[in-house]
């Protein structure tokens, strides 16, 4: 299995506890992983050959938290081939709000745009009826690692 590179925008925290959840699920399967600290996100880019899973809340109307939208910004410029990139996409956020999930939609049209694949449909998580979306993010990254 490829190494897993974790990245993650959050407002108040919530996204962030789920990606630093998924690295102990994952150091606890014995898969190399890491997490991607906001300090280094800016300048950092994902390596080809390893997997890439996007953890983002929404906030706002339907937008990303401020600390990962530099790195988003810097994508879209660059415009860089991410063929052959593999990418799980996870997004927290709430129905109650107009927009449901609009922070990971921007990274879904990013991926789209660059043209790397998606492991499977974006996981959706809801605040209203998620209660533990650690558990549920586990859960959707378990199918994925089942058939590879
Ligand atoms: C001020 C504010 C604005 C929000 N706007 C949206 C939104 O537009 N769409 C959505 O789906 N969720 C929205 N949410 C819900 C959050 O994305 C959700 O609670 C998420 O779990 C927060 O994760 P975080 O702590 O990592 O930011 C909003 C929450 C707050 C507090």
């Amino acid at each position: 299995m490829k190494k897993i590179n974790i990245v993650y925008g959050t407002v108040n925290g919530e996204a962030e506890f789920v990606a630093r959840e998924l690295t102990t699920f994952l150091d606890g399967e014995s898969l190399e992983n890491e997490l991607i600290e906001h300090t280094d996100l800016p300048d950092w880019r994902p390596d080809l050959d390893e997997l890439l899973l996007i953890v983002c809340s929404s906030t706002g109307y339907g937008d990303m938290p401020d600390e990962i939208f530099p790195w988003h910004v810097a994508l879209e410029q660059e415009n860089p081939s991410w063929q052959g990139l593999e990418v799980g996409l996870v997004g927290l956020g709430d129905s109650s709000y107009e927009i449901f999930n609009g922070g990971i939609a921007h990274f879904e049209k990013l991926v789209e745009k660059l043209g790397a694949t998606l492991i499977q449909p974006t996981l959706k998580l809801d605040a209203t009826v998620n209660y533990a979306p650690e558990e549920d993010t586990q859960e959707w990254l378990r199918g994925y690692l089942k058939q590879s």
